[in-house]
């Protein structure tokens, strides 16, 4: 029971930090480019990126570990029902992620670039910016799903 628990406490942490995480990413990436300062933008993409290597690249990996480990523990398919079909929702999540992850390092370089050489935003700046803020809204969707799927766990049957 106690390490149930235990592993139950650290599933839901996880899921905290990823939702956090990303929403709080969201939330700064959104305002350092409304601010329009090149320098700000620049900083706080840094940070973003560190921010994401260490909390939702690490509750990425352990969300499925402590899942899988729950549901053996109480003997709910992994395959099929509410657990298969969050399955599905976190490898979309991670289809919008991964790619995410590496336009906020792009942003980041190209701020950076044109900090040091004075010169304005370029047009890749923008487009990543814009198809950044696109992706955002499935992967923020699907953790939604996800998290009522977890917490409902409704009939559902894949197969
Ligand atoms: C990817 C593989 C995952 C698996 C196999 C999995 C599995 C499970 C299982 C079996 C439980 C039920 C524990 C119980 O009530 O006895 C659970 C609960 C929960 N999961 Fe997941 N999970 C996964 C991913 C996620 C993700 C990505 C999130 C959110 C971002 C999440 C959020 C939650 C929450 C909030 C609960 C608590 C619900 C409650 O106690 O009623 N899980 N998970």
């Amino acid at each position: 029971m106690t390490t149930y628990l235990v592993l139950k406490f650290v599933h839901i942490m996880g899921a905290a930090v990823l939702l956090g995480t990303g929403v709080g990413i969201a939330f700064f990436m959104l305002m350092a480019h409304l601010s329009g300062n090149t320098a700000v933008i620049a900083g706080v993409a840094r940070i973003v990126v560190i921010a994401d290597f260490i909390f939702t690249a690490t509750a990425v990996v352990l969300q499925p570990l402590t899942g899988t480990l729950l549901a053996n523990m109480v003997g709910y398919p992994i395959l099929d029902g509410w657990i298969g079909l969050s399955i599905i929702l976190y490898i979309l999540t991670g289809a919008f992620w991964l790619p995410v992850v590496w336009m906020q390092m792009r942003m980041r370089d190209l701020a950076a670039a044109a900090l040091q050489t004075g010169s304005p935003l370029p047009r890749d700046y923008h487009r990543l910016f814009w198809t950044w803020f696109a992706f955002g809204f499935p992967a923020f969707a699907s953790v939604l799903g996800i998290f009522w799927l977890m917490t409902a766990k409704p009939p559902v049957s894949l197969w």
